[in-house]
């Protein structure tokens, strides 16, 4: 088995209700080592409760989850040692300095500081390792919120919306951060709403829909399985010529190209906001 098909989470058929309304309905999937997993679902969807139910915050009505292979309610201490969070309750002390607070994150695990240099590093934020939070930017309070949860190295990654809030160049950031994760073999549970961004990211992610996952694949498979069976050429005077991806197709598109008038070709591929809209009916928010 390659380390890629290794299971470190799953849920099946997990039910969970807040006094009558059903949020989490029959939700299974899992989590393979090494993946970045993107949890997609519009406001309301569950997106946190499951990150919830998962890092034991909450417990479940019904169904199965499994944690490093074991029930999660028999999960070990040594267990969560092998997990991070960031959440939007994750907070750093904003009189103290980026470094100070990371240097107080180690203690609380009973670790040295000798990993914080390096880890500053690898975010940019060495230089600005003295700067008290409350001067931060907002991208870079986002990197020193995701280093504290990294400090004592977990594999598996929990990150609730880490991008949200953000302007585009801190996203894209955070976004260099979780790819650097992701190249070191850390496995990634991200929520988000933002559809471009768990096509940027992701190597899988599952499409929640009123607690209820709707689709779960690569983003690739599911734009393809919602895919068009239309090609469109542009010609040089301007007309548009729609044609089909099949051997009539491919007559009318070498005829074209033998024409010399063509700019250009391409296929109709759907977003993930289309494969939304398609799986649910609904249009993304
Ligand atoms: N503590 C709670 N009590 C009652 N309802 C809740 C509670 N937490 C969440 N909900 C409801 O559960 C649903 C899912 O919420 P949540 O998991 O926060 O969604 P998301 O993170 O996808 O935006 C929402 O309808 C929300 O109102
Ligand atoms: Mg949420």
């Amino acid at each position: 088995m390659t380390p890629m098909l290794t299971r470190l989470l799953m849920m099946d058929r997990v039910r969970l209700s807040f006094k009558q309304k059903l949020v989490l309905n029959d939700l299974t999937f899992e989590i393979r080592r090494g993946e970045t997993f993107g949890f997609l679902g519009p406001s309301g969807a569950g997106k946190t409760t499951t990150i919830k139910l998962l890092t034991r915050q909450l417990s479940k009505d019904s169904g199965t989850i499994e944690l490093f292979s074991r029930p999660i309610e028999n999960a070990h201490d040594a267990d969560y040692e092998r997990i991070g969070i960031l959440s939007d309750t994750s907070s750093l002390y904003e009189r103290m300095s980026i470094e100070d607070n990371l240097k107080f994150y180690a203690s609380i695990r009973g670790m040295s500081d000798a990993s914080i240099p390096g880890l500053l590093e690898r975010v940019r934020l060495y230089d600005d390792r003295k700067t008290l939070i409350k001067k931060c930017s907002k991208g870079m309070r986002q990197r020193a919120t995701l280093l504290a949860a990294l400090i004592h190295d977990p594999e598996l990654l929990f990150l609730d919306e880490p991008t949200s809030g953000l302007d585009p160049a801190a996203r894209l950031e955070v976004h260099r951060m979780l790819k650097d994760l992701h190249d070191r073999g850390t496995t990634i549970f991200l929520t988000t709403h933002d559809m471009s961004e768990a096509e940027a990211l992701c190597d899988r992610v599952g499409i929640l829909d009123n607690g209820h996952l709707v689709a779960c694949d690569t983003p690739m498979e599911l734009k393809m399985r919602f895919a068009e069976n239309r090609i469109m050429m542009v010609m040089d005077d301007a007309v548009a010529i729609e044609t089909t991806k099949d051997a009539a197709g491919a007559a009318i598109i070498a005829e074209a190209l033998e024409s010399g008038k063509v700019l250009s070709i391409h296929s109709e591929e759907p977003s993930l906001n289309d494969v939304f809209l398609r799986l649910t009916g609904k249009e993304f928010e």
